[in-house]
């Protein structure tokens, strides 16, 4: 995607040197746009635990390229289990991380450790690769959601949550990519931004995606989406997962489960967008079985944004001393989703339903 008409990746590597990584420091998005270069797997982990790369479909790149980075310290068996551990235990609920990890250590460890480093960046760019992939088809599957609604002279107002676009993937997004490519066809959209409290990925970030590639979108107060579904002011929800299990049970960023429940009070269709690598084919109870991550509560006790005098500040919100508490995912189980988007198709968030496009994990 682009920003200022250059065109971007989410993740890549340094083209003059072959092998320190870049990312886009999402924490200083959209008030800068800094590029950082990691060297190192410290830096590689730093950037995941931060939040500077967020999204499921990202943090598994970043962490496979983060094993590259600790190759090229030592590339021997004990140093490299010891770094993808490392990296592993950064965040716990989006599936992609240990998915991205589980397929580099593969592909790694049957070589010679010298033979390792140049295995490790083919197989890293594969995984950005196939998510490139991955998202465009999901973009293309999920584009008839919209189209189908589309009429002359209306709106097909589409809601999302978090940020589940361009900037938590390597490219396109994946609740994102279908707006995109209906958007670049030509039809008339609007989407309704939740500002995704406590980090406001969708104020900031999402916001800031579909701004730039002239998307209208109206960022609203989390607690609006029921308001505006009762009203008929939806049309259509389309979220990301981080983890998805093998019956349809949907995590997503917290909230998520509150805008299902919305959804399916008011009878708005309620679709999640899910790439193969982000389904947990281990686990079927999704409220019981899928970890989820506590935060620091300061993130919910202060807020962060731009000051009038133009520096990114962060103020308190509850009185000094209040407690806060900070679960940063939530779970939506498969009976309040519509269907699920794939990179092979749409289908029933159910376990014959993901069978039916994945067969082989019968
Ligand atoms: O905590 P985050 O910002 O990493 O959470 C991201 C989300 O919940 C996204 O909606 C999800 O990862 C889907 S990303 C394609």
């Amino acid at each position: 995607m682009k920003i200022d008409g250059t065109p971007y990746r989410s993740v890549w590597v340094n083209e003059q040197d072959g092998w320190s990584v870049h990312i886009f420091d999402q924490t200083r998005l959209p008030w800068a746009v800094d590029v950082l270069r990691l060297t190192d797997v410290a830096a590689a982990a730093h950037a995941i635990r931060a939040m500077q790369v967020r999204g499921a479909p990202l943090i598994g790149a970043v962490a496979a390229y983060g094993l590259c980075l600790a190759l090229r310290a030592d590339p021997g068996s004990a140093a490299m289990e010891r770094d993808a551990a490392l990296l592993a235990a950064t965040r716990p609920t989006a599936v992609n991380l240990q998915w991205a990890l589980d397929r580099m250590l593969a592909r790694l460890r049957p070589l010679e450790p010298r033979a390792r480093v140049a295995a490790a960046y083919a197989e890293a760019a594969a995984i950005a690769d196939e998510d490139v992939a991955m998202c465009a088809a999901i973009g293309r599957h999920g584009i008839e959601l919209i189209t189908g609604l589309a009429k002359p002279g209306r709106t097909v107002n589409i809601l999302t949550h978090c940020n589940a676009g361009w900037l938590a993937t390597v490219d396109w997004g994946t609740a994102l990519a279908p707006i995109y490519m209906a958007h670049d066809q030509g039809i008339d959209l609007h989407v309704w931004v939740d500002e995704t409290r406590p980090r406001n990925q969708g104020a900031l970030l999402t916001a800031f995606e579909l701004g730039s590639h002239g998307v209208r979108h109206t960022v609203i107060a989390d607690n609006a989406g029921g308001h505006l579904m009762q009203h008929g002011m939806v049309d259509l929800v389309i979220v990301g997962t981080d983890r998805t299990t093998r019956i349809g049970d949907v995590a997503n960023k917290i909230g998520t489960y509150l805008k299902a429940l919305a959804a399916h009070d008011n009878g708005v269709p309620f679709w999640v967008a899910v790439p193969s690598s982000t389904i947990d084919w281990t686990i079927a109870d999704g409220v019981r079985e899928i970890p989820i991550e506590e935060r620091a509560s300061s993130e919910v006790t202060t807020i962060s944004g731009r000051a009038m005098d133009g520096n990114i500040t962060t103020v308190r919100i509850a009185p000094t001393g209040s407690p806060g508490a900070n679960p940063a995912f939530d779970v939506t189980p498969s009976r309040l989703v519509t269907g699920l988007i794939t990179e092979r198709g749409r289908c029933a968030a159910s376990e014959s339903g993901l069978l039916g496009l994945f067969p082989e994990r019968a």
